[in-house]
């Protein structure tokens, strides 16, 4: 089964062919990161504008690229929830268009289940149960992914996500939007153990999270330094920052191991590239006997195929749609 998938809730409009749903017969990407560098951060409404410009040409060129014609699609995907509303609604709109001409049916993907789905690509032994720690710009989860289409949401942040709190610390050292890659590659210089940074702990929910008392603790870091006329250590607050972030995230996901008594554990989303947390995360599960699939980097951020692979398995358990489908700026993944 060939789906003909679309991504577009954030500042990447993607478009990919996956043929049942681990196959990736082309992955189209136009990213948007340049325009929005010049801001410090997505602007919304720019981010919708650049889809409309961009996503009739990369469906065709997603479709060259996988050697298809219309005629071969067998059903529609696209990413439905949660992200900028109107950049989700491009893709949708687009998508559903694209179902409704082709006379197919129109599969809807929650964007995070998409990112877990971006490991069954990679790793074709893969399959359901196992743990998710779904790390991104947007959303922070431990998951319990049941089945496909079966998931639990066993702790969550309470505020900010891990990949903009990387985001807002790259802003702190000067680097550049979005930080968490160029800060990734500044900590590589350090070995840290220089700044003391906060370790949030939520009372009464020990699988939750907190990143807004890390990201002020730099933003005053970096406040004191100019004040006092102070140079930052900035390789080694990169250092200490990403195990902060991580000293949160691996703890926390193994500890849920130990809860459910699960043994695989996959890793999804944009700041599953970061090598300090891949390499925390390496260590735990081997020291806990766990299996770990970690994403390959070209499938951590967001991208097509994902949506496609995920929106396989949407289809084989009846969850398709009509035209009246809407988009969601949030919307639980166990839904
Ligand atoms: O999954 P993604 O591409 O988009 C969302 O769905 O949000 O994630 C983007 C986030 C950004 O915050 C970016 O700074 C972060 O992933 N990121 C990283 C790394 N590469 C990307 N964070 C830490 N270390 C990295 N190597």
């Amino acid at each position: 089964m060939k789906i003909l998938a679309f991504e577009s809730s954030c500042d990447e409009t993607a478009v990919a062919v996956v043929e049942d749903g681990r196959k990736v017969l082309s992955d189209a990407i136009a990213s948007q990161v340049d325009i929005h560098a010049l801001y410090g951060g997505v602007v919304p409404e720019i981010a919708s504008r650049k889809h409309v410009e961009v996503i009739a040409a990369l469906t065709e060129q997603a479709l060259r690229e996988a050697g298809c014609t219309r005629k071969d699609i067998d059903a529609v995907a696209a990413t439905y929830a949660p992200g900028l509303i109107g950049a989700v609604l491009v893709g949708l709109s687009f998508a559903k268009s694209m179902a409704f001409s082709l006379g197919v049916p129109l599969i809807p993907v929650h964007h995070i289940r998409g990112h877990i789905a971006a490991n069954y690509l990679a790793f074709p032994d893969l399959e359901p149960p196992f743990l998710a720690l779904a790390i991104s710009g947007g959303n922070t989860l431990i998951i319990d992914v049941r089945d496909y289409t079966d998931m639990v949401i066993l702790g969550a942040t309470r505020d900010d996500a891990a990949g903009e709190c990387f985001d807002k610390a790259a802003r702190v050292l000067g680097l550049p939007y979005p930080g968490g890659a160029p800060m990734d590659k500044l900590a590589q210089q350090s070995a840290g153990g220089v700044y003391q940074l906060p370790h949030a702990q939520v009372s009464g929910a020990e699988l939750d999270m907190s990143f807004s008392g890390l990201k002020t603790a730099v933003v005053n870091l970096g406040h004191h330094a100019k004040q006092v006329g102070e140079e930052l250590d900035r390789a080694a607050l990169a250092r200490d920052f990403a195990q902060a972030v991580s000293d949160e995230l691996v703890p926390r996901v193994m500890k849920a191991a130990q809860m459910t008594g699960r043994k695989t554990i996959v890793a999804a989303g944009g700041v599953a590239a970061n090598s300090v947390i891949r390499a925390d995360l390496e260590r735990a599960c081997v020291a806990q006997g766990c299996q770990l699939y970690l994403p390959p980097l070209r499938l951590c951020g967001d991208n097509g195929a994902m949506i496609g692979a995920q929106g396989y398995y949407e289809y084989l358990a009846g969850n398709t749609a009509g035209m009246e489908l809407n988009a969601y700026a949030t919307r639980d993944i166990a839904e």
